[in-house]
């Protein structure tokens, strides 16, 4: 083991962001080593990896894919507890969010309350227990990074200012594959044709959400809880070339917009080095190949997610962690030819509608409105 390299625990280590946090691995190797590795329940994927980076802390959430699954060294955690004790003794450095959904939240609040930093591409957790997971952050002084690209860039556009003196913060939406589809057209999509996501190669539930546009609501999240910008000054603009990452406004008119190519290694590479900027081999920018950057208004009426999300960020109290648990139920449904696309919305919007909110101080407080809201939005499946 070289001395003084950071040592990373990458949970979700088999799906998009995790494979392309191990390539940060590959490419800088003198300044990284993986401690630790989870995943859900890809037991071959993991295998490959404890083997390529000597990893001998390893864990597996599903049990069923766990049993009978052989590791090529060290010892294997199992079930969502293990991936919790994995966090625990992990001694690492860093931990990567890179698990999909709430099921994230559980080992992020283990890494806060360790004390730990956390890389964040797992957004779900700042959704459904955004006031749960910064106050733990807060209490063990462990830091959140951004590695969502979006967030990434208000991040980066707030280096060095004052987080007092922004008036506004713009949210820039890809539009994803659908934005020129009519009501009709909408109606008729199916998760096939969705998973085909013209701008970013990402896993199944994210690409669901961005079509749907829920994906965008719960950035308004994540700019909330870590920058502690009021909802009421965060604004969404479809920008369909995926350049500028998204924007900051200040008191005095002045726009800063953080630019770059749509790579997610980007921004997993300046959260892992913070503050660090390190050289790398990664395709530059050219803007006379990029010609043109345009701007749009989002469109609320095709795409209700995204309202039904401002709307549950401003009620508050137990709202955030229904949309969540809503739109993770009806987005399995969806991809399991279920439901139609726009039913997602539908189930999210009913489910938001028949809550009877509480208030959100405890984790088993965002655990009661989560199993509320599946079971409601099942219930109507
Ligand atoms: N992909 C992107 O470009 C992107 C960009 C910004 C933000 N994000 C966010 O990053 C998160 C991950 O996205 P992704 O695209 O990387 O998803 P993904 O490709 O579906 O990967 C999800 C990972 O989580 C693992 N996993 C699932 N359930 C788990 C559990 N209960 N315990 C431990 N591991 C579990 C999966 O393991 P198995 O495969 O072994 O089941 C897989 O490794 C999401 O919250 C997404 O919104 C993604």
């Amino acid at each position: 083991m070289t001395e003084g390299r950071k040592r990373l625990a990458i949970l979700g280590s088999t799906g998009s962001i995790g494979e392309q946090t191990l390539e940060m691995v590959r490419a800088h190797p003198d300044r990284l080593e993986v401690v630790a590795l989870a995943a859900g329940g890809n037991a071959r994927r993991l295998a490959e990896q404890a083997r390529e980076f000597e990893v001998d802390l390893l864990a597996l959430a599903d049990e069923t894919a766990a049993t009978g699954a052989s590791m090529p060294r060290g010892s294997l955690l199992t079930g969502a507890e293990g991936v919790c004790d994995l966090v625990r003794d992990s001694g690492a450095d860093l931990v990567i969010g890179a698990i999909s959904g709430v099921a994230g939240l559980r080992p992020l609040l283990v890494a806060l309350e360790a004390g730990i930093d956390c890389a964040l591409a797992n957004k779900e957790p700042l959704v459904a227990a955004g006031p749960i997971v910064t106050d733990a952050a807060r209490q063990s002084g462990a830091q959140l990074l951004p590695i969502d690209s979006e967030i990434s860039a208000i991040f980066q556009c707030l280096r060095g200012e004052r987080a007092s003196e922004v008036e506004r913060v713009l949210l820039t939406a890809s539009g994803g594959p659908f934005s020129r589809l009519s009501a009709e057209e909408l109606a008729e999509v199916t998760a096939e044709r969705a998973l085909d996501h013209p701008t970013w190669k990402m896993g199944r539930k994210v690409t669901i959400d961005s079509a749907t546009r829920a994906n965008k609501g719960f950035e308004v999240f994540e700019v909330h809880w870590m920058f502690g910008v009021d909802v009421r000054h965060i604004e969404v603009v479809v920008h369909h070339q995926s350049i500028i990452h998204s924007l900051v406004q200040f008191h005095d008119g002045a726009v800063m917009a953080q630019m770059g190519p749509p790579d997610m290694r980007m921004p997993i590479q300046f959260a892992i080095f913070y503050p660090d900027r390190v050289a790398n081999e990664l395709p530059r920018m050219s803007l006379p190949e990029i010609g043109q950057l345009t701007f749009a208004e989002p469109d609320m009426q095709r795409f209700p997610c995204l309202r039904l999300a401002f709307a549950a960020a401003r009620a508050g109290r137990s709202y955030p962690s229904v949309l969540n648990a809503a739109d993770e139920v009806a987005v399995e449904a969806f991809l399991n030819g279920r439901i139609g696309f726009m039913q997602i919305p539908e189930l999210i919007e009913r489910a938001l509608e028949e809550h009877q909110a509480i208030d959100v101080d405890s984790l088993g407080d965002v655990e009661e409105a989560d199993a509320w809201a599946r079971r409601y939005v099942s219930g109507l499946i």
